[in-house]
């Protein structure tokens, strides 16, 4: 049976280096938060007020709010796509890329997983990343890769030819609907699920529906540990990002699976920030 101290030690160092860039990123979230509450009531803001790690948050806060004065939004603004691509190469995107797929692949070994699923992929920043390591690590893995969007299917078609080496599926999956009947028949046991950025689209029940398939689960959402909302949470609510608060998940957590921590948790002590980005829970 592997514990959350197994766990702990396993990704021992992964924790001390995400962390520790956590703390240094996140350091003037306070003035973020300050930031964030004059755009939310109309003010103006100019860049030089904002701290550079959370420019980019910046960039698509002004366009979020510009689309809602013109009263109509749209995923396929070329603006807000810009700033979407630019995210997911920003350091902080990259680093959890590898720390979630690095986490994900170390307990796969420990506890003989079969099958990965990715909830979520998208356009498969980092699903790239996956694949990168488990051709590294040689695990023999299957690896199933799943979004609510058709878009997730034409992603990851131009990855798979690059790693014929490793059996790819990609499945549609609604994770605020049960498992459909193909990923149930496609998942061998041990399986483990990982994410990045879906659960906050989907809410919380979705936990409950990853948690039929998963015996291990590694979330990367921002999960709010202390209930103290700022206007950064108000404003994405306006593209369907919920708040996902952990005194709503801790239940569902603890009926799902046997233990689960947060891995990031020591960032959020250190500065009082109120956001945690990492979850680990195992069966
Ligand atoms: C911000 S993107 C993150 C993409 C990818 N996980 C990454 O980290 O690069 C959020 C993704 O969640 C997916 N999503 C939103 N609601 C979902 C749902 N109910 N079921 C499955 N996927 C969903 C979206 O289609 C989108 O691809």
């Amino acid at each position: 049976m592997i514990t959350k101290e197994m766990i702990k030690e396993k990704v021992a160092d992964l924790e001390k280096e995400y962390v520790d860039f956590m703390v240094d990123h996140f350091s003037e979230w306070d003035l973020w938060a300050q930031a964030s509450q004059k755009m939310y009531d109309g003010e103006k803001v100019t860049e030089d007020e904002i701290p550079e790690p959370f420019l980019l948050e910046f960039k698509l806060f002004l366009v979020i709010l510009e689309m809602e004065e013109k009263g109509k939004f749209d995923w396929g603004n070329p603006q807000l796509r810009e700033i979407f691509g630019q995210l997911a190469q920003s350091p902080l995107y990259k680093l959890s890329a590898e720390t979630i797929t690095k986490i994900s692949l170390r307990l796969a070994d420990c506890a003989g997983v079969k099958t990965l699923v990715e909830i979520g992929a998208g356009r498969g920043n980092l699903t790239a990343i996956m694949l990168q390591q488990i051709a590294e690590s040689k695990l023999p893995l299957q690896l199933i890769i799943t979004d609510v969007d058709p878009i997730v299917l034409e992603s990851i078609d131009k990855l798979k030819s690059n790693y014929p080496q490793i059996t790819i599926e990609t499945l549609l999956w609604d994770i605020k609907e049960p498992p459909p009947q193909e990923l149930l028949e496609k998942v061998q046991a041990p399986c483990l699920a990982y994410e990045r950025a879906s659960i906050m689209y989907a809410n919380i029940p979705a936990i409950e529906n990853i948690a039929r398939i998963a015996d291990m689960v590694v979330f990367g959402d921002m999960f709010n540990y202390t209930g103290e909302l700022y206007a950064y949470d108000e404003i994405p609510k306006k593209i369907g990002v919920q708040p996902l608060f952990y005194s709503e998940i801790k239940p569902l957590l603890e009926k799902c699976f046997r233990e689960h921590f947060m891995f990031d948790l020591r960032a959020q002590e250190e500065l009082k920030y109120p956001n945690t980005t990492m979850l680990i829970a195992t069966k």
